[in-house]
């Protein structure tokens, strides 16, 4: 696949399309050992050994950003009124495409996958891939153990809708109302509408993990950092358990 040499370096977030210019001037861009001789010159990124300043770019098709969502926030690649999770990348790591992996509601914060990648997207959100979600929901009371029992049954609430079973625990028995909970869907408010089926309000949510890929605890609220070949995998780790 040929593209343009500036434009591999800017989808790879090495430079912005001047600096690729500027960076050929200066006889700083190696084409297979040879100094690249114009900024628009066609490139194969699958084939060709592309460095700058001495250092190869490894090519990536896509990338998989995580971000620590902040309360706020939307979900969503662009809007009019409101700030979006795309809005928060630096540019290192704006490239065209991005979009977030699944919906986080506006006030919950936690682990978002933001990505250009729609089969991995596709993959992690389909409900028949299993792919866990792990929360850790502040409710405004105790879960009672009928409360429990039943999400940990499914449950379908009077509307129809249906919700599969989910891991339940407590980070400590004392206090009943900080609960981990683990689902394998992401239907439209779904945590927030299984703890309201059993009498309880959420106060705070926050995603911890998804499939085996947990947020990164120096990650502070509002931060993103690109998510490695190894920790991608981890995504898919622990299916359907
Ligand atoms: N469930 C909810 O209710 N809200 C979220 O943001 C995610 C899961």
């Amino acid at each position: 696949m040929l593209m343009r040499l500036d434009k591999f370096l800017t989808s790879q977030n090495v430079c912005s399309r001047r600096e690729a210019s500027k960076l050929v001037r200066e006889k700083r861009i190696l084409i297979n050992g040879k100094p690249a001789a114009k900024s628009d010159i066609k490139v194969d990124p699958e084939c060709d050994m592309i460095e700058v300043d001495g250092a190869s770019v490894a090519y990536r098709k896509f990338i998989y950003i995580m971000l620590n969502k902040p309360a706020g926030v939307l979900s969503a690649s662009t809007d009019k009124n409101a700030p979006t999770v795309i809005d928060l990348l630096p540019d290192e790591l704006c490239r065209r495409g991005l979009f977030p992996a699944g919906r986080l509601d506006k006030d919950t914060t936690g682990l978002l996958i933001i990505t250009d990648d729609g089969d991995f997207a596709h993959r992690m959100l389909a409900p028949k891939s299993g792919v866990y979600k792990l929360y850790n929901a502040l409710l405004d009371k105790p879960l009672s153990d009928e409360g429990k029992a039943s999400l940990e049954a499914g449950i379908t609430l009077s509307d129809g809708t249906s919700f599969r079973p989910a891991r339940v625990s407590f980070k400590s028995e004392e206090d009943r109302s900080d609960v981990l909970i683990r689902i394998t869907e992401g239907k439209f408010h779904e945590v927030k509408r299984m703890f309201a089926y059993c009498g309880c309000e959420v106060k705070k949510l926050r995603r911890l993990a998804v499939g085996e890929l947990f947020l990164d605890e120096d990650l502070a609220e509002g931060e993103a950092r690109l998510i490695s070949d190894t920790e991608l995998k981890k995504v898919f780790s622990g299916q359907n358990n």
